[in-house]
């Protein structure tokens, strides 16, 4: 295996919680991915399936599309994409919030940019020995539109013990300021879990584990990246990101990714049968 990360990228990601790695990924790669997506908006029929992503609000809890989609390919709609007659306020492709939740393991194009000798030299360097790909996303952050996501920890929805959960964050296009970058909290992944998203059946509920408050706005870093940047960020690392309000789009995808040596959690949201079998990256 490679070694993907230097000792300073390593130190960094120990203490900090995460490690940016630039130009991980090329134009093409980028390219592909970005019309693949837009494939995969421009057949998806939205019926009566409307479902809306907000993590304030959680209005998916209740949402079966939501917690049918851990082995499929669906779309979710941005929660400002509809006026208040139920009618979309501008067209389907620039009204999808994400597509979820297993690209990386149903989609050619995206299987190919999830996977790879690279990914997996980096996942061993920050620990995963037995890499385990739950989830991919392929998130648009819409302009104008683009839905703050406020601030949580990825653990929250992979628990496993010890915990391993670790986040792929690949910026697909330029992230900035204006068009809703990711912000972090370094060195807050040394704190407590806060929240535990628990499904039981078909209803999910979050429940709060430790009252530690988020961090200030002084703690927070934004995290400005070029098209091509991987982040790779500690299940533990308290993130936000802000609304899109700029004319320009923010798309991004990730990888949520456990450790097969640590125990799942069995009131995970996400959970795979022998129909899908889980990978890692090779
Ligand atoms: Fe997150």
């Amino acid at each position: 295996m490679p070694t993907a990360l230097s000792p300073d990228q390593l130190a960094q990601y120990r203490r900090d919680g995460f490690v940016v790695l630039p130009g991980f990924r090329r134009p093409p790669e980028l390219a592909a991915l970005r019309e693949r997506a837009e494939q995969i908006v421009a057949a998806f029929e939205p019926g009566d399936q409307v479902s809306i992503f907000s993590t304030h609000e959680q209005r998916r809890t209740a949402d079966a599309y939501f917690l049918g989609s851990g082995d499929q390919i669906r779309c979710f709609f941005e929660e400002e994409a509809f006026d208040a007659a139920g009618r979309l306020r501008q067209a389907k492709a620039r009204s999808i919030n994400k597509i979820g939740h297993a690209l990386h393991d149903l989609d050619p194009v995206f299987e190919a940019f999830s996977h790879g000798p690279e990914l997996a030299g980096v996942a061993s360097a920050v620990g995963l020995a037995q890499p385990r790909i739950w989830q991919s996303m392929y998130i648009f952050k819409q302009p104008g539109i683009g839905g703050e996501v406020g601030w949580h920890q990825d653990a929250t929805f992979f628990e496993t013990t010890p915990q391993s959960v670790t986040t792929f964050w690949f910026a697909l296009e330029d992230a900035t300021l204006k068009n809703g970058c990711l912000w972090v909290a370094p060195g807050a992944h040394r704190g407590p879990l806060r929240q535990r998203f628990v499904r039981q059946d078909d209803q999910v509920r979050m429940d709060t584990l430790d009252t530690t408050p988020w961090p200030s706005g002084a703690e927070a870093q934004p995290l400005e990246v070029p098209a091509g940047t991987l982040v790779v960020f500690h299940g533990l690392l308290p993130h936000y990101s802000a609304p899109n309000r700029s004319p320009h789009s923010r798309h991004a995808y990730t990888l949520h990714v456990t450790d097969g040596r640590a125990a799942y959690a069995a009131h995970n949201w996400l959970q795979r049968d022998a129909s899908l079998p889980l990978r890692g990256f090779v």
